[in-house]
This record gives structure tokens, sequence and C-alpha cells, in this order.
């Protein structure tokens, strides 16, 4: 299947990243997210992105402009997503929003637009059960930065069509991304291996094995890992990480309890990076 049109709904920190890949792939994209602020921070965000680019010699001016004329940002819903023939849905990480969103989508896309999620460890399948086209819904799950990272992690239900996987995977190939396949399970296969390393290095911690600067320090040395556990987490925002190893715990038992202390950092709102405070802290 052909596709020569994008949406991407949620416009915020990894939408707007994924749109503006999208478009330097040469797809005219659009953008939709119920917050015009938001539609406003992502374009200037992209715009800033692109010069930036411009002022170190990496993209020419008139490609930046081609980049940008290929995008639009819209709140509205049908303007955005009518043409599309992949639509990316990157809202936040909530289950039912998701699924409301894929409802409203099935109403007013057309019938032979793949639905690709960007959720980090939600079932593909429960979202895909919200439409009438099951066949069409994938999961995409991209990395942060999307500028950057290289892997786009592809999740298949019993129901997703080879047609479907096929056209998302040479999407994929198109705007330089690298692809794994993996089956509808929580947390897939990044997600899951991530956490169980986050979890086990809380518990190195809380049994007062080492310190969470020692422990930071002997994945990066030791393993190449470009950033520690507790600083990835602090970097991801502890609610969020919380949230999904809640999910885990869930499907896989106790081996994903996020530890005492991470819960007393939620609970007393020390979120990480974002609030100044978590593991580490940023106000110093
Ligand atoms: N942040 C990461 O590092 C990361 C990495 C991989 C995957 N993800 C996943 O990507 C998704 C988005 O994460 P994010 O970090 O960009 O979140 P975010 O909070 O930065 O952005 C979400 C955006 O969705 C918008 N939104 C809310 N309801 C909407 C609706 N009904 N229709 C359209 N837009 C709506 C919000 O206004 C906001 O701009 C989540 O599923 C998350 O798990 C995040």
């Amino acid at each position: 299947m052909e596709l020569n049109r994008v949406a991407v709904t949620g416009a915020g920190m990894m939408g707007t990243a994924i749109a503006q890949v999208v478009a330097m792939g040469g797809y005219p994209v659009s953008v939709r997210d119920i917050d015009s602020d938001f539609l406003n921070r992502s374009k200037t965000n992209i715009e800033k992105k692109l010069n930036a680019l411009v002022d170190k010699g990496k993209l020419s001016e008139e490609n930046a402009k081609k980049i940008s004329s290929r995008m639009t940002f819209t709140e509205d819903l049908s303007v955005a997503v009518t043409e599309a023939d992949l639509i990316i849905e990157a809202v936040p990480e909530d289950l039912e929003l998701k699924r409301k969103v894929f409802t409203e989508l099935e109403k007013i896309a057309k019938p032979s637009a793949i639905f690709a999620s960007n959720t980090s460890e939600l079932s593909i399948s429960s979202l895909a059960s919200s439409t009438r086209r099951p066949k069409q819904v994938i999961g995409t799950h991209w990395f942060f930065p999307p500028q950057v990272m290289k892997l786009i992690e592809v999740i298949v239900t019993p129901e997703t069509s080879q047609e479907t996987l096929e056209t998302t995977v040479s999407f994929c190939k198109s705007i330089g991304k690298e692809t794994v396949i993996c089956k509808d399970a929580q947390g897939f296969i990044t997600s899951r291996a991530i956490s169980a390393l986050v979890v086990e290095c809380m518990r190195i911690y809380e049994e007062g094995i080492a310190s969470i600067e020692d422990i930071d320090k002997a994945m990066r040395l030791g393993f190449n890992h470009p950033i520690g556990p507790f600083q990835l987490m602090d970097m991801s925002g502890l609610d969020v990480v919380y949230h999904a190893l809640e999910g885990l715990t869930e499907v896989y038992g106790d081996r994903f309890e996020p530890g005492r202390k991470m819960a007393d950092l939620v609970k007393t709102g020390h979120l990480g990076q974002k609030t100044g405070n978590g593991f580490y802290n940023y106000r110093k």
C-alpha cells in the first residue's frame, strides 16, 4: 500500500519530533492537538530545530523551507486526518484516552488508513478493538529524541494484517529508521527490558549495596550505557516510569514492582528533572 500523507495526533514532546522526522523524510504531515498552545509550541520547536540544522550546515535553507511547507498544524481533527494514509497517535499514555482517540479517528479517517500508536507499553489489541479496522492497527514505538534515535519498535497483534506490517516497516525505512518486530505483549521488547534493569538497580540501592551515583556510574562505564538508570528515570519523569511499572506488575507480577524510594518520591511530587528533584537534585 502506498502512503502519501501522514497525520500525527498529539503535538507533545513525541508527536512534535515524530512530525519533524516524517516531514524531513519527504511526507506531507498534519499535526493535530486539542490545545492550541501545544500546537504553537510544536510549530515553533520544529522551526527552531530546522534553523539549528541550517546554522550547523546540516540542512540547506531551501530544504528547511520545503520541510516546513510540508507541515500543517490544526486543532481540527477532520482537517488533520481525512486525507491521511497513516495516522500516528502520540497522545498521553492513558489507555482510555487512546481508545477514545481511536474511536474518533475511525469515524473520519479514510477506510484504508493505518492507525499506528506510539504507546510505550499499552495493549495494541485493546486499541484495535476500539475501531472497526483491527487489521490496520499497529504499534510504532519511537524513542526519545526521535530525530536522533534510529529504532522504531513495530508491534503487531494477532489481527494486524501482513499488508499493514509491510507498509509500516517500509514507511519506517523510507524515513531512515530501523525496525524490530514484536508481538503485542505488555511492555513489548524495550520497555520490558529497561524496566527489569531499573527495578533491579532500585533493589541494589534499597538493599544498601551501593549508592545511586555509583550504580549509575557502573552502568555507564561498565556497560557503555549513555546515562545511568536513575538519571534515565529522572529524565523520563518518575510518574511516567512508576505508571509503566505498575502496568508491568499487573501483567507479570511483583518482579516489576517499583521500590519504596520511588513510591515515596512520586507521592511527594518529586518527579525528576521536570520538578527539579527526583533521585537527583537539579536545583543545586
Ligand atoms: N516521552 C518519551 O520519552 C516517550 C518515548 C516513547 C513513547 N512515548 C509515548 O508517546 C506518547 C506521547 O508522549 P509524550 O511524552 O509526547 O506526551 P506529552 O504529554 O508531551 O504530549 C501529549 C500531547 O497530546 C495532546 N493530547 C491530549 N489529548 C489529546 C487528544 N484527544 N487528541 C489530540 N491530542 C491530545 C496533549 O495536549 C499533548 O500535547 C505516550 O503514549 C508515551 O508513552 C513517550
